[in-house]
């Protein structure tokens, strides 16, 4: 592992909010004081009824409960936007660039103002109110941010599902919710493909019930089926309200919205966030992380459909009163210099994206990059999964001509907000890690049997406290939050990753510890392809894990049982990627099919995933202990069929 040292700049430690020294002293505040130091952070907020208390967070077994500023009142949109307005009416809100380099937009807050206004009105004149969920399966286009700002104007609990995700994950995420209510568009466009969006919401409501209303957003002008009692067009809806809706009040512990996100069993939870703590933490994370001043121009690459595109393209941007880009493309079109050219054309000061990407593009080498200027560049960030060194060196070297520090931030869909970073004023680089805790976050690195283990270490990752953005619960499932979060490690937080600390007190992450895989920074659970490839007639059993992918950072490796009397082939392999794809959507395909004819179980049935993980990382002399296997000879076929990476 690399073990270079980047110091901070002089030029940094002066401009920056926060240099060394107070990262140190607001660090130890925030820990040993955080009610005071929390009240005080709550303050960048406008309150409509102040709270009298900071936090009330239990992690003890049989009663989770974690509530901050629980007394306050307030409104996630008007924090957004409408305080906002006074000082920055002209100011650009959103910066739009389309898929197609020719189409961009600058939409200004009171332009956003209105328009979220008239969406909040489209949506209340179906009877949308305070509680209801709404689900958004948007391409990244402006009326994504519309409607997720709609929804937390009138106190309605938004639901994006990612615009990737099939019409099977869809209806599931909408029948898990009850959304009476589908925001969709026609079609969604990237790298110049269509994705048929609305074909695919009729699709999901042939199997979700109770849906009442699809709002249907032209964008790209294709015809669309429309059922006319319950489909019509957002655009002439639009028309018929007016641009002023007042801002529902909210208390701090109202729920703001639900993200499905893969575990390692059964279908995907509805993480839940709330009002007060979540837009505190994600406004300050924001605000610190990417040391963002007033007149920068901030471009992160994610999607609204994850939850990166919710903190840190629209609620903590917005909060802050910044200018972000909102980017419907790829990478790669119309070449491979898109990321580059749309940072010179709309001078981008903060650019935020994933390993996957910069991995991906370091293939084609430097020439796509050296031809743009990036000159406006001063800071980069990382997220999603680990970032290799030579990744990150490359990111470094040539993204940013070795002038723009890097804040590689880990966090989760879980976390709300970035939990471990550096602080591009305060912090030394190193290549591939994560660095030190954000204010407030306690990490506790902890063994198999829960001890905590102290210095030069590595192990599990475990949160000791609270933080204001953590989520509240798993939509109508309190007793899964529990079990997942809680239960591994009594009293504490436990995150599913695997972690380093090495003697300067700097954190690595090493990646998932259960059986999820990161695939491209898209979490997927193994369990869920799993389900899907058994549901083929032809498979008789499955088991999937992740390997090591040189772009993907992970890759799908799925080891499957037939039926008997099936034989094996490539046409049949090829179908069963088919297969996925489609049940689940394109991020769950599997790369790599190995035909088993049996699975690594132990006498009682269970497969040993961690023998299967070392057969597809190719490490056969690292299996472990096999005596106690069912059948022992099956790991021999196994490693004999090994299938390759490309
Ligand atoms: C998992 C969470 C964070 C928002 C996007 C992903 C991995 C995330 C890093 C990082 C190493 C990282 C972890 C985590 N991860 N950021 N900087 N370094 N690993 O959110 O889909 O909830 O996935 O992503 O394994 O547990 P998510």
């Amino acid at each position: 592992m690399s073990e270079k040292v980047y110091d901070v700049s002089a030029e940094w430690a002066k401009r920056a909010f926060i240099d060394q020294a107070k990262y140190r002293e607001m660090y130890a505040r925030s820990t040993s004081d955080p009610k005071g130091f929390w009240g005080e952070q709550a303050k960048r907020l406008d309150w409509i009824e102040p709270f009298t208390k900071v936090d009330n967070a239990s992690f003890a077994p049989g009663n989770i409960s974690i509530k901050w500023f629980e007394d306050g009142v307030l409104n996630v949109a008007w924090n957004c936007i409408d305080r906002h307005l006074d000082k920055r009416g002209d100011q650009t809100a959103i910066i739009w660039e389309g898929d197609d380099p020719s189409q961009s937009k600058h939409i200004t807050y009171r332009e956003l103002h209105d328009e979220v206004c008239k969406m909040a009105n489209v949506l209340r004149t179906r009877n949308v109110s305070k509680g209801d969920r709404v689900t958004i399966y948007l391409p990244m286009i402006p009326e994504a941010a519309y409607a997720m700002l709609a929804c937390a104007r009138i106190g309605a609990i938004h639901s994006v599902v990612f615009a990737g995700f099939s019409p099977d994950s869809l209806a599931q995420r909408i029948t898990d919710c009850k959304s009476k209510i589908v925001i969709t568009a026609d079609e969604g466009l990237r790298g110049g493909k269509k994705v048929p969006l609305k074909a695919n919401v009729d699709a999901a409501i042939a199997k979700a019930s109770g849906v009442d209303w699809v709002v249907v957003v032209k964008h790209t002008g294709a015809a669309v089926d429309m059922n006319p009692t319950r489909d019509f067009w957002y655009q002439d809806a639009a028309e018929m309200v007016t641009t002023e809706c007042p801002c529902e009040p909210m208390s701090a512990e109202d729920p703001l919205f639900i993200l499905y996100t893969s575990g390692s069993t059964g279908q995907p939870k509805g993480v839940l966030h709330t009002s007060g703590g979540y837009l505190v933490f994600a406004s300050m994370t924001h605000q610190y992380v990417f040391d963002y001043h007033d007149g920068d121009i901030y471009w992160c690459t994610a999607d609204v459909g994850w939850v990166t595109g919710h903190s840190y393209i629209l609620y903590g941007p917005l909060a802050n009163g910044a200018t972000t880009l909102m980017f419907e493309g790829v990478p790669n079109y119309p070449d491979n210099s898109r990321f580059w050219n749309v940072i010179d054309k709309h001078k981008v000061n903060i650019f935020y994206t994933a390993p996957t990407a910069i991995r991906a593009l370091m293939q084609s080498g430097d020439a796509p990059v050296k031809k743009t200027s990036r000159k406006s560049l001063r800071l980069l960030g990382s997220v999603g999964e680990p970032i290799n060194p030579e990744a990150w060196e490359w990111y470094y070297r040539v993204i940013g001509d070795e002038r723009c520090p890097i804040v590689d931030t880990w966090w989760q869909t879980e976390t709300g907000g970035i939990l471990i970073t550096p602080l591009p004023g305060a912090t030394k680089l190193k290549p591939g890690s994560a660095t030190q805790p954000f204010f407030g976050v306690v990490p506790e690195i902890v063994d198999a049997d829960g001890k905590v283990l102290e210095g030069e270490t590595s192990g599990n990752l475990c949160i000791a406290r609270s933080w204001p953005g953590q989520m509240r619960t798993v939509y109508g499932d309190h007793a899964r939050f529990e079990q997942t979060y809680f239960s591994t490690y009594k009293g504490k937080y436990f995150t599913g990753d695997g972690c380093r600390r090495d003697a300067d007190g700097y954190y690595w992450i090493t990646g998932r510890v259960d059986d999820v895989i990161n695939v491209s920074g898209h979490r997927m659970g193994t369990a869920e392809v799993e389900s899907s490839l058994v549901a083929h007639d032809a498979v008789s059993e499955a088991a999937v894990v992740g390997y090591p992918h040189d772009i993907k950072g992970q890759g799908i490796y799925a080891y499957v049982t037939l039926m008997t009397g099936t034989e094996p082939s490539d046409a049949l392999r090829k179908e069963l990627v088919a297969w996925v794809r489609k049940d689940i959507g394109p991020i769950a395909s599997p790369d790599l099919i190995q035909f088993a004819p049996g699975l690594p179980k132990t006498r009682s049935g269970k497969i040993m995933r961690r023998i299967l993980r070392k057969i597809a990382e190719d490490e056969p002399g690292s299996l472990g202990d096999t005596s106690t296997l069912a059948d022992p000879a099956v790991v021999d076929d196994l490693v004999q069929h090994r299938q390759n990476k490309k």
